[in-house]
C-alpha cells in the first residue's frame, strides 16, 4: 500500500497521469470516497494520460462513459447502483479485460470487484485542498 497527499486539484490530476504509466490496458481501478473527493479529477488526469481528448465528467447519468486513447477507458459512476440487476444493467461484467474501468463510488459494488482491482481511497486532508490517497494493488 502507498499513501500520496495531493494539495490541489492539479496534482490529482497529475497522480491519476503518474498511475495512467504504470497501466496495460485491462486494469480496474475502483475509485473510494464521498462527494467531491477528487474522483473525478483523478481520472480525468489518468485519460488525458492515455491520451484522451474528449472532456472527462462523472457519467452521473450515463452511469458510465466510454473513452478513447491509448486504451479503451470505461469510466463508471456507481453513486445510484445499489443492487446486483443495476450493475448487470452498466455492462460492467462485459467490459471486465477489455479495457480500463475506472469506477466511482466503488463502495456500493465492492462485493463486485475483482480480487486483482487497484484500490484508490480518497480522504480529506488538513485543509480544504488537501486529499489523502491510498493505493493498493499497484506499486508507483
Ligand atoms: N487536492 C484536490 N484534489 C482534487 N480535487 C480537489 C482538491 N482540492 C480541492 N478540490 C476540489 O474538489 C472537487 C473535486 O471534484 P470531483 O468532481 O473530482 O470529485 P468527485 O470525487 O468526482 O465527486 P462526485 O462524487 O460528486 O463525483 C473540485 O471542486 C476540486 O476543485
Ligand atoms: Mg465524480
Amino acid at each position: 500500500m502507498c499513501t500520496v497527499i495531493s494539495k490541489s486539484p492539479e496534482d490529482t490530476e497529475r497522480l491519476g497521469g503518474q498511475i495512467a504509466t504504470k497501466l496495460c490496458g485491462n486494469e480496474v481501478i475502483a475509485l473510494f470516497g464521498g462527494l467531491g473527493m477528487g474522483k473525478t479529477a483523478f481520472t480525468r488526469g489518468l485519460c488525458r494520460s492515455l491520451g484522451v481528448e474528449d472532456g472527462v465528467s462523472s457519467p452521473t447519468f450515463a452511469l458510465v462513459n466510454e473513452y478513447h486513447g491509448k486504451y479503451n477507458i470505461y469510466h463508471f459512476d456507481m453513486y445510484r447502483v445499489t443492487t446486483w440487476d443495476d450493475l448487470y444493467s452498466t455492462g460492467f461484467f462485459d467490459y471486465i479485460d477489455n479495457g480500463i474501468l475506472i469506477i466511482e463510488w466503488s463502495e456500493n459494488i465492492e462485493g463486485a470487484l475483482p480480487d486483482n482491482a487497484v484500490r484508490i481511497s480518497i480522504s480529506k486532508g488538513d485543509n480544504d485542498n488537501e486529499r489523502i490517497f491510498c493505493i493498493e494493488g499497484l506499486s508507483i
